[in-house]
């Protein structure tokens, strides 16, 4: 075991209730496809509806959480991953907690004593996935966490630090706060855009922007990079907005940025040491996947594992689609016991 985890994520724990629905409930929703939003007021009986009429599976989720639980697989030694967020003092941050450390991430939640554990309606439709998030507790998260003294030992500790943009919704300062250590001890910071919504909102990517100087990579899926480039007036060519993103501005010097674009299928697209590069994912016939919830989130925590133990960006690429191949093979974030792809 791992005695101080070398990794720490940081998110919104949420309990995925993952289901097969009709265009229809999409319709009635306002929901679209392939996106991810908060939910308001009218989505509030979505949830009820779905559980009341349709077959659900209750699976952990947290785009955050899942990549920490993805590079805990793939890593393999107990501890090496810490992850935290707010949970409620209830079954589902319970029913997390247990699922999270039985992949062996060291789980170091807030609790809030009032709000419900937070939960994500994952609405599938032809493999492809609507995400609607019911923050709860997750919206509770406070810098004050970070300042306990067992958060601040395994900050100390920690070489590695990943998070994505759900989380400044919830808790900008805490971001920012371990933004500022990653850069004044020249340790990695690691960030995912996470959803079109955190760029297009004005309120949101006044945070994005200000995280962004002091992100070392950044992931996105093709979607996400397209809508920052057109707000960052970058144009909508996917390598012209990698090698943009990666020369902008930067706090920590000694680190270059490096960018990673996932297109599904497609290749991914990387921007590092001034050149652009492509690496194929793993192909898979369309009847072995099962659904894409959290195949971004997977490719992420696999190329985090590798990244973590100093490895090249190819083979980062590789053990992130390869981890992606195993998940979207499963429902949810769910993956086999035993890895088949050698880290060294
Ligand atoms: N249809 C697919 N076939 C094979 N691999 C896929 C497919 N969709 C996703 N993947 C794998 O998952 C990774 C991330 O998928 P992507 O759709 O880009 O992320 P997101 O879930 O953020 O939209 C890809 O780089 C690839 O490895
Ligand atoms: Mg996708």
């Amino acid at each position: 075991m791992s005695t101080t985890p070398k990794i720490l994520c940081i998110g919104n724990p949420l309990l995925d209730i993952s289901t097969h629905v009709e265009m229809t409930i999409f319709e009635k929703y306002g929901l679209q496809l392939n996106n991810a939003i908060l939910a308001d007021e009218k989505h509030l009986p979505l949830y009820k509806e779905i559980i009341e009429t349709g077959t659900v599976e209750y699976i952990p989720g947290g785009a955050a959480q899942n990549s920490a639980r993805v590079c805990q697989w793939m890593l393999n030694t107990p501890h090496t991953v810490c992850y935290t967020g707010c949970v409620g003092k209830d079954a589902n941050g319970k029913i997390l907690a247990d699922a999270t450390a039985a992949n062996g991430v060291l789980v170091r939640y807030q609790e809030d004593p009032v709000e419900p554990t937070g939960a994500c309606a994952v609405l599938i439709n032809k493999k492809e996935r609507s995400l609607c998030t019911s923050l709860g507790a997750a919206n509770k998260f406070n810098i004050s966490h970070l300042q306990t003294d067992v958060m601040q030992s395994i900050i100390k500790g920690a070489d590695f630090f990943y998070m994505v943009g759900y989380f400044l919704t919830v808790s900008p300062d805490s971001a920012m706060y371990l933004a500022k250590h990653a850069a004044e001890q020249n340790k990695a910071f690691i960030y995912g855009l996470a959803a079109p919504f955190l760029i297009q909102v004005p309120f949101f990517f006044e945070r994005v922007s200000a995280l962004l100087p002091y992100c070392d990579i950044v992931f996105s899926n093709e979607s996400e990079a397209e809508v920052l480039g057109t707000k960052m007036g970058w144009g909508t060519d996917l390598k012209v907005i990698a090698e943009k993103l990666a020369q902008w501005e930067k706090v920590n010097s000694k680190r270059s940025r490096i960018v990673v674009f996932t297109q599904g299928a497609d290749s991914t697209i990387v921007y590092d040491q001034g050149k652009i590069s492509t690496y194929q994912p793993i192909k898979l016939d369309s009847d072995k996947i099962v659904d894409l919830n959290a195949a971004g989130d997977s490719f992420s925590g696999g190329f985090l594992a590798a990244y973590s133990l100093g490895k090249s960006i190819e083979k980062c690429c590789e053990a992130g689609h390869y981890a992606a191949m195993e998940i979207i093979q499963q429902n949810g974030c769910s993956f086999p016991s035993k890895r088949s792809f050698d880290l060294e």
